[in-house]
């Protein structure tokens, strides 16, 4: 297992590309199952979530290439399959994605339950809801949902819930009903820029679907759909954890390839907290200079502030000049990060869906824990803005939803090492002995005691030892 050594300190200055959205590559891929012919999709990120995923859509049957230009290919050979097994969904709960494509393409499906998250608890009882209404037969066994559906008939749908509108869920009943027989109301659906993504390949294949980004969809059913090639849009995260990331080193980064429109609600945000802002075409420069002024933050449904960045700002404003209170009402016990942000010196307390953060002016690097994908984002950020070094475990969370990203911030000014986790690589700095304990706690003096850091040639080797070893 890997974790991040990371050296804190440095303002963030150059260009980040952000590559394609992580979630809207998923349902896509399976939405491939759905088509007849060869799909080819531009953009799709090099990630543990999609590895997985074409394990999945393997096992289904299909033949899953990428190609030497980064373009993957789905061709579905075997139209047989209909399991997705536990050993697989259990990894990504995103493999739940096939089962709306696999009762429209070939009318059954045996998809594992996912279990549990680190994020809270999520069901997919709206997704069942869904396709039980477009006719659907769905039975809970031995882990296992079974579909089987003979016909699936258009009909009007609600798929709102206590916490908003269902992501993954609005995607598989979109899928469903592109091939059912009729018209298919789907109300309160997700507006999400990742669903009208898919609903613009499923456009594209053949099927009439209205309303995308709305949350009335009108979708005519459809007899066959054929296969195309799509570009995946921008991830709207991985742009938003860059822009925090700036603001939090009091850097200057140039973001390409961003949608402004997908990042409305966190640009208001990060704006808010003092940092400068600005985008034209598909680029953003984000610039701060001073510490972050607090604000109060709710994550929401898309268009609002995504639960997907929370983590991050949470980390961004544990550095502001005052309180912030950060509520997420999507997911409201992701609050993970929260003892991991405080072992770096944050000030949070945690009130049912809220975090009501104490800002401080300086965070000191220690060992923590990522416990998901995001968290592992805000931890990077804060470890990055911190004084002296830090070390981040379980980092193959990170893996599963961005690209490369430490190599992405050392090309602009960040020192972050990726090592095997072993006591041997601990940077000696936080290795702490006795002697230490006159070492004065960050809340009692203003002025920090200066970082035992890695001797610069041991920070040196490590990294060309790395290096080394990612060579293929
Ligand atoms: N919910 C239900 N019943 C359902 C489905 C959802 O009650 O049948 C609840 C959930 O428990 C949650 C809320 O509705 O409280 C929203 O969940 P949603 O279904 O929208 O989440 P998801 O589709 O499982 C996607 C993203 C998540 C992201 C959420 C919210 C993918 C692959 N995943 O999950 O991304 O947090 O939408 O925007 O698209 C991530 O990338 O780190 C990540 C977790």
């Amino acid at each position: 297992m890997d974790m991040l050594v990371v050296r804190g300190g440095h303002s963030l200055r150059g260009a980040v590309t952000i590559g394609g959205a992580k979630n809207a590559a998923l349902p896509i891929m399976a939405a491939s199952l759905v088509a007849e012919g060869t799909t080819v999709l531009h953009g799709i990120p090099d990630l543990v979530d999609v590895t997985t995923l074409s394990h999945v859509l393997r096992s289904l049957g299909a033949r899953v290439t990428r190609r030497i230009d980064g373009a993957i290919e789905i061709t579905v050979e075997d139209q047989q399959p209909c399991l997705a097994d536990y050993e697989l969904v259990r990894r990504m709960r995103a493999s739940v994605c096939v089962l709306g494509p696999l009762l429209a393409r070939r009318k059954r499906a045996c998809v594992s339950l996912p279990g549990g998250c680190n994020i809270g608890h999520r069901p997919i009882d709206l997704h069942l809801k869904g396709l039980r209404a477009l006719g659907a037969e769905i039975t809970i066994e031995r882990g296992y949902v079974f579909a089987r559906a003979d016909r699936l008939r258009g009909t009007d749908i609600y798929l709102g819930g206590s916490f908003g509108s269902t992501v993954t869920g609005t995607c598989n009943v979109m899928s469903a009903a592109v091939l059912a027989e009729g018209v298919t109301r789907i109300s309160a659906a997700a507006c999400e820029p990742e669903v009208v993504d898919l609903g613009k390949m499923l456009n594209a294949m053949g099927a009439r679907i209205e309303g995308l980004g709305t949350p009335l969809l009108r979708i005519e059913g459809v007899k066959h759909l054929d296969a195309v090639e799509h570009t995946v849009i921008p991830d709207r995260i991985e742009a938003a954890t860059i822009m925090i990331a700036a603001a939090m080193t009091k850097g200057e980064l140039t973001l390409h390839n961003v949608s402004a429109d997908h990042l409305a609600a966190v640009t208001d945000v990060v704006r808010s907290t003092g940092a400068v802002v600005e985008f034209s075409d598909s680029q953003a420069i984000v610039r701060a200079t001073k510490a972050p002024r607090p604000v109060d933050v709710t994550a929401l449904p898309y268009p609002g502030i995504p639960t997907d960045v929370q983590a991050q700002l949470t980390a961004l404003l544990a550095l502001a000049d005052g309180i912030s209170i950060v509520t997420d009402k999507v997911f409201p016990d992701r609050f993970m990060h929260i003892p991991e942000l405080m072992r770096l010196g944050a000030n949070i307390r945690r009130e049912g869906a809220s975090a009501i953060i104490s800002g401080t002016n300086r965070l000191s690097g220690t060992c923590v824990m990522a416990s998901d994908l995001r968290a592992s984002a805000a931890l990077l950020l804060a470890a990055m803005a911190a004084d002296g070094e830090s070390i981040i475990r379980r980092v193959y969370h990170l893996d599963r939803g961005y690209e490369r990203l430490e190599r992405k911030l050392n090309a602009v000014g960040a020192e972050i090492l990726r090592v095997v986790d072993d006591p041997a690589n601990m940077p000696g700095s936080l290795q702490l002995s006795m002697d230490d304990q006159s070492t004065p706690s960050i809340d009692s003096s203003d002025t920090p005691p200066p970082p035992k850091f890695l001797r610069h040639h041991e920070f040196g080797k490590a990294s060309e030892k790395r290096e080394a070893n990612s060579r293929p």
